[in-house]
C-alpha cells in the first residue's frame, strides 16, 4: 500500500484523532470535511505539513474529489451525519447514502482499499448480547421512529460497499464503532454523554439524563478505535469484514455520570435531571437501546487489537483535556 490515505471527515472526532496517528506514522494526508460538524482547531497543528493537504467540501457533491490527482492506498471514510435526535432524519439518509457511494466511485477510480465506518446502532434493538458480526441480527425498529434513519443508512452503507467489493474488485472492510469518546470530540450530544456530562460536572449544572440512566453503553477511548481503523487500513486479512471495534466495559449511564463526578474532583452534591423519552423530541417517538456491549473476538483476532484504555483512565484524561479547550476560554 503507498502511504498516501485520503480521510473523509478529517476535521471531525474520529478523522482529527486518526489523522495524528498517521502523521506520526509518516503517511502522506488528503483530508476532506465540509466543516458542518468539525471544527479546524481539531486540525491545525498539521496545515503546516507538506504531508497533510486539506480540501473544504461536501463529499456529497459529484465533484468533492475533483482535486485528488494523487494515487490512493486507502480511504478511510468517516464523514457522516449521526442520529437524529433532534430531527434531521432527512440529512442522515442523504448524507451516508449519497456521500458513500461517491466514495465508493473514488475508490473504484484509484482501485483502493476502503475503510468505513458503520456503528453500533445497527444490532438496534437486538436483545441478546454481546453482539457479535457473525452470529447477532439487526433488529431495526418502527419506521415512524427516526432515530433508526442513522442505523437503516448505516446498513445501507455495509451492503453497498460490499456490493462495490464484488462488483469491481477492490477491498472493503466496514467497521462497527461502539461510542468512542476522548479529546477532539464534539462538546455537545452529538459527542455522545461524556462530554455533555463533563461540561455539566465541570459548571456545576444539572446533569441531564435520558430515561432512567439504566441503559448501558461500552465507551471506548479514542486511540482504541483509531488503532482499529489503523490495523483494518493496514492489514491484507481486514478485507471484506464487517468488524465490531469497541471496549468491552459496561456501564449505565447514570454510573458514567457518578464515575465523571468522582474523578473530576469537584466538590458538591450530582444533580441529575432525568428526562422522559417522549420529552427528547417532542412530537416524535424516541427509542433507546438498552444494552450495548460487543463481541471482539472476530476483530481481535483479524485486526489483532483489544480496546487497552479502562473507563477510569479514559475518563481522566478526556477530563483533562475539556478543562484545558473550555474553561480557559470562558475565564479570558
Ligand atoms: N464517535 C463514535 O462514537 C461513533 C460511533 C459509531 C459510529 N461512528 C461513525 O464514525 C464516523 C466518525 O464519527 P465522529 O464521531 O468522528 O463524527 P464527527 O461528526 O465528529 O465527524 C464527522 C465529520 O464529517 C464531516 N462531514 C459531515 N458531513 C459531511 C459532508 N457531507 N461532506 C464532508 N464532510 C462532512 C463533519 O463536518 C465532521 O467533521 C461517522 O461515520 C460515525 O457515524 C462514530
Amino acid at each position: 500500500m503507498t502511504k498516501q490515505v485520503l480521510i473523509t471527515g478529517v476535521a471531525g472526532f474520529l478523522g482529527s484523532n486518526l489523522l495524528d496517528r498517521l502523521m506520526d506514522e509518516k503517511y502522506s494526508v488528503i483530508g476532506i470535511d465540509n466543516l458542518s460538524m468539525g471544527r479546524m482547531q481539531n486540525i491545525a497543528e498539521h496545515l503546516s505539513n507538506p504531508a497533510f493537504r486539506f480540501i473544504q467540501k461536501d463529499i456529497t457533491h459529484e465533484d468533492a474529489f475533483a482535486d485528488v490527482d494523487t494515487d490512493l492506498g486507502c480511504i478511510v471514510h468517516l464523514a457522516a451525519f449521526k442520529i437524529p435526535r433532534y430531527g434531521k432524519a432527512l440529512d442522515t439518509l442523504q448524507i451516508n447514502y449519497r456521500g458513500t457511494e461517491t466514495v465508493l466511485e473514488l475508490a473504484r477510480r484509484h482501485d483502493c482499499k476502503c475503510v468505513l465506518a458503520s456503528t453500533s446502532d445497527v444490532y438496534g434493538r437486538n436483545p441478546d448480547l454481546p453482539f457479535s458480526e457473525e452470529h447477532s441480527n439487526c433488529v431495526i425498529g418502527s419506521s415512524k421512529s427516526p432515530r433508526w434513519a442513522y442505523a437503516v443508512s448505516k446498513l445501507f452503507d455495509e451492503h453497498l460497499a460490499l456490493a462495490y467489493q464484488d462488483a469491481y474488485g477492490f477491498p472493503v472492510t466496514l467497521l462497527r464503532f461502539f461510542g468512542s469518546y476522548g479529546p477532539k470530540m464534539h462538546l455537545s450530544w452529538w459527542g455522545g454523554p461524556p462530554p455533555v456530562f463533563i461540561d455539566a460536572i465541570l459548571n456545576d449544572k444539572e446533569i441531564p439524563i435520558h430515561g432512567d440512566g439504566m441503559q448501558t453503553r461500552s465507551f471506548t477511548y479514542a486511540s482504541d478505535t483509531v488503532a482499529g481503523i489503523y490495523a483494518a487500513m493496514t492489514r491484507a486479512e481486514a478485507s471484506g469484514e464487517v468488524l465490531n471495534i469497541g471496549a468491552t466495559e459496561e456501564i449505565t449511564i447514570v454510573d458514567l455520570a457518578r464515575k465523571i463526578k468522582e474523578l473530576s474532583g469537584v466538590p458538591g452534591e450530582l444533580k441529575l435531571k432525568f428526562i422522559p423519552y417522549d420529552e427528547i423530541n417532542p412530537g416524535k417517538k424516541y427509542e433507546d437501546v438498552m444494552r450495548r456491549v460487543p463481541d471482539t473476538s472476530l476483530s481481535q483476532r483479524i485486526l489483532g487489537v483489544t480496546a487497552e484504555v479502562g473507563i477510569e483512565d479514559g475518563l481522566l484524561r478526556t477530563i483533562e483535556w475539556q478543562r484545558r479547550v473550555t474553561l480557559p476560554a470562558r475565564q479570558g
